[in-house]
């Protein structure tokens, strides 16, 4: 069976604006991307009536925001009817339904997130209240369980903060590209970005995992796997590579017409082909429930249009 799931070591789709060497679809790329990208207007957020059973027009909706940002910002008429079921259903409408059922996740496949006191061996920043830097989902993943969609639903906010940022990493390759493509090459190396072994109390939670920062699927589609974190990355050190996860840095300016920021209220979530984000520290004072709380799909599936009888 053919897998989107690997790197692929050689872009197998022809005339792909991701190749390198392929400048006349890069530019048509480019151009599209640049004309369709709505660049520098708030978060656009998409009622749905009924999330279990899309309508066609609600569907065709998800699709087009996913084909200019990567990303769409959802809304249920009804939260009384949010659940994890729910997620599940609304994901598999959209060709996402291969989870990954990592460490953090519940039986169902879902991860909670919500603050815990008392840390598990090995836990993660998602689990507190701290910032969160840029990322993408997954980027310690194995090169063959890469997160290429994710949903994450909010049940609950914080009383303050816990605001979103996205940024498409489309955008982000387009950007580099445009600065300087020997860039983009050098994070297309398989040693580009190495996470360090997560080792706690001398028992490896999580073995090293190097790869590249972008990468193209069997399909063509972008890949990107990155962490804005100085801690627990080690860059390539060679002076295209540290010049590249500079400029990369420099994307995320406060004042990028192509950051939106949004906080999830109770009931909307985001679907995402796994786009760059981050989050704001956030505070919850009251004592009379437990505080934020998150519902997080990752996938190892891009969205795509997928035969459905919703
Ligand atoms: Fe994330």
């Amino acid at each position: 069976m053919m897998t989107s799931s690997v790197y692929t070591a050689a872009i197998a789709v022809a005339n792909n604006p991701f190749d390198l060497n392929a400048d006349a679809a890069y530019s048509a790329w480019r151009q599209g991307k640049l004309d369709s990208a709505p660049a520098g207007s708030g978060v656009f957020v998409l009622a749905l009536d009924n999330a279990a059973r899309l309508s066609t027009t609600e569907r065709n909706a998800v699709f087009d925001r996913l084909e200019r940002t990567n990303m769409v910002v959802y809304e249920l008429k009804d939260p009384a009817s949010q659940s994890k079921p729910l997620i599940l259903q609304l994901g598999r409408q959209l060709g996402l339904e291969r989870l990954d059922s990592n460490l953090c996740a519940d039986e169902d496949g879902i991860t909670t997130l919500r603050v815990v006191d008392k840390r598990r061996e090995g836990e993660y920043v998602p689990y507190t209240n701290k910032r969160l830097n840029w990322h993408t989902d997954g980027y310690y993943n194995r090169p063959d369980e890469q997160i290429r969609g994710v949903i994450l639903h909010c049940v609950q906010p914080a009383d303050e903060g816990g605001e979103n940022a996205f940024m498409d990493h489309e955008i982000a390759y387009l950007q580099l590209r445009d600065e300087n493509p020997d860039y983009i090459r050098a994070l297309m190396e398989a040693d580009a970005m190495v996470v360090p072994a997560n080792i706690q109390n001398g028992r490896e939670i999580r073995p090293e995992q190097g790869g590249p920062v972008f990468s193209v699927d069997s399909g063509g589609k972008l890949h990107m796997r990155y962490s804005a974190r100085a801690r627990n990355i080690v860059w390539k050190n060679d002076p295209a590579t540290q010049a590249a996860a500079e400029c990369l840095l420099d994307l995320f300016q406060a004042d990028s017409p192509y950051i939106f920021r949004h906080r999830l209220e109770a009931g909307q979530g985001v679907i995402s082909n796994n786009a760059l984000h981050c989050r704001t520290e956030f505070k919850h004072d009251s004592d009379a429930d437990q505080g934020r709380l998150l519902y997080r799909a990752r996938y190892f599936d891009r969205v795509a249009n997928v035969d459905c009888d919703g």
